[in-house]
């Protein structure tokens, strides 16, 4: 099975939605295998986005992720990494399908509610960089014979 790392954004908590969009991955038949709540420092914020340093939104979305708290959480899964993408929905709200979170909550690109890890190596990087081995909790939800076929 794979994880994947999702982050809810600061519009996300405080907009109060942190509830629907852990439910809404609840839901699909994710099984949550670690979170919590917490700060963000403008040095965490530049290592989750090296990746985009230099580009030009790179400032505001450092500064954006750093400017209230966000929940932050792994979730494992068959496929779970385009899984979560899927109910995620596109980068820009406005071209996400309808129906993913991206689209039914947000309305500009700059504040699009989530981040989730985009493939294995980023989320394995991405995993070990927001959690401590020892924050993961290894289990199994009892409803799993009903989401998986095998
Ligand atoms: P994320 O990493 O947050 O899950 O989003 P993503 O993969 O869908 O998009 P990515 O290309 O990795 O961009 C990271 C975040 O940067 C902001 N962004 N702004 N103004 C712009 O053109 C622009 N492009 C990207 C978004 O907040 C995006 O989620
Ligand atoms: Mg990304």
């Amino acid at each position: 099975m794979e994880k994947s790392l999702v982050i809810i954004k600061p519009d996300g908590v405080q907009r109060g939605l942190v509830g629907e969009i852990l439910g809404r991955l609840e839901r699909r038949g994710l099984r949550l295998v670690a979170m919590k709540m917490q700060s963000v420092s403008p040095e965490l914020a530049a290592r989750h986005y090296a990746v985009h340093q230099g580009k030009p939104f790179y400032d505001g979305l450092v500064s954006y992720i750093s400017s209230s708290p966000v929940v932050v959480l792994a979730v494992e899964g068959n496929k779970a990494i385009e899984a979560v993408r899927q109910t995620v929905g596109a980068t820009n709200p406005t071209a996400a399908a309808p129906g993913t979170i991206r689209a039914d909550f947000g309305l500009e690109i700059g504040r699009n509610l989530i981040h989730a890890s985009d493939g294995p190596e980023t989320a394995a990087q991405e995993l070990a960089l927001w959690f401590g081995p020892e924050e993961f909790v290894s289990w199994s939800r009892d409803g799993e014979r009903w989401v998986y076929e095998k």
